[in-house]
């Protein structure tokens, strides 16, 4: 009473009281076509894409990755280089920050009202129909070193930074050469696209999910049905089965591979390809008994950067299909669900 600060319900709290008494609240349940008890794909699994970056054939590798990039929007990367320990260490940090006391994960809230979205919070809006997420999160910015903030970066445990920027080091090699194909794939010079996305001003926005378990996985979703915004998105996930994939019709479970990279192609890169490349349309799930933890590094241009179709693929054949616009006014737009 008297505090004007409003308290924010963390997921993490509604998931203790919802364990304990084995239902969730109402604002969580899905209407029946969203919910995962019924919607998920049962039959055989079509296995998402997976693709061996070790392979010494680049010609090979630009060929399977722009065939997957056209048909699903999403595959995972094996043999990347990134050493097992580095992801190892990042998920460790990762965790122990969830697992803090809750007061001291609340001095790195986002700042109501701020315009970044950097800092541990839930998603405050409810989606259109009203329903939450069961998922809290953390951002931060891990690149260019000239948009990084430590404010938001934990201090505790005191090894987070350095395993993020170990981390973030490692992630550059693999974005370097996955743009080159997804480059070459499309027929621009290998650093073209890269450069159309903001070349070395790319930001590496990451992202982590908390998912607590959660009662009833089969009403529930972590995450809604989206694309993400960005150029392309990098994720690695702990080992708890969780993110689908929408192919074909199908809400597919994405298989867990331990270390392998997941790609996710984004919104820019659909425009960017004239609608070549297909932003993938993905959801999660949470599970009864166990914590899933996610690491997504979105991928984007600066917020100033005109985003539209490569001037190289529009002809008089084959118009733009997408506007040109600021990536800050893309985001605008899709934060407030007004068409593009
Ligand atoms: C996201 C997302 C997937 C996951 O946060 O945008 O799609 O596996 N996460 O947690
Ligand atoms: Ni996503």
């Amino acid at each position: 009473m008297g505090d004007s600060k409003e308290e924010v319900k963390r997921i993490q709290d509604v998931a203790s009281v919802a364990n304990a008494t084995d239902t969730i609240p109402a604002d969580f349940i899905r209407p029946e076509d969203e919910r995962p008890g019924l919607t998920t794909y049962k039959g055989d699994l079509p296995q998402v894409p997976v693709i061996d970056f070790s392979i010494k054939d680049d010609e090979k590798l630009v060929a399977q990755i722009y065939d997957v990039s056209c048909k699903w929007g999403f595959f995972q990367i094996v043999n990347h280089e990134i050493p097992n320990d580095v992801i190892s260490k990042l998920k460790e940090v990762g965790i122990t920050f969830f697992e803090l006391p809750q007061e001291e994960k609340e001095v790195y809230a986002k700042p109501p009202g701020a315009k970044s979205v950097e800092g541990y919070g839930t998603k405050l809006q409810k989606e259109v129909n009203g329903i939450k997420g069961w998922v809290d999160h953390l951002f931060h910015i891990l690149s260019p070193p000239s948009a990084v903030n430590y404010k938001f970066w934990p201090d505790n445990p005191p090894s987070y930074r350095e395993a993020n920027e170990e981390y973030t080091k490692y992630l550059h090699k693999v974005e370097e050469r996955l743009l080159s194909y997804l480059s070459k794939g499309i027929g621009l010079e290998e650093n073209e696209l890269r450069t159309a996305v903001g070349g070395d001003d790319l930001v590496y926005l990451l992202k982590i999910n908390y998912y607590p378990p959660c009662p009833r996985p089969d009403l529930a979703l972590g995450v809604p049905a989206h694309t993400d915004m960005s150029a392309v998105t990098i994720l690695v996930p702990n080992d708890v089965q969780g993110l689908q994939v929408f192919h074909e019709g199908n809400w597919i479970d994405a298989q867990y591979i331990p270390n392998a990279l997941v790609i996710h192609i984004g919104d820019q890169l659909e425009i960017l390809s004239n609608g070549k490349y297909k932003a993938v349309l993905h959801r999660t799930t949470v599970n009864k008994e166990k914590t899933r933890l996610s690491w997504p590094v979105f991928m984007e241009p600066p917020e100033d950067m005109e985003v539209g179709p490569h001037p190289k693929l529009v002809t008089d054949e084959n118009p733009a299909k997408y506007k040109t616009k600021k990536y800050c006014d893309y985001v605008y737009c899709k934060f407030n669900k007004i068409p593009q």
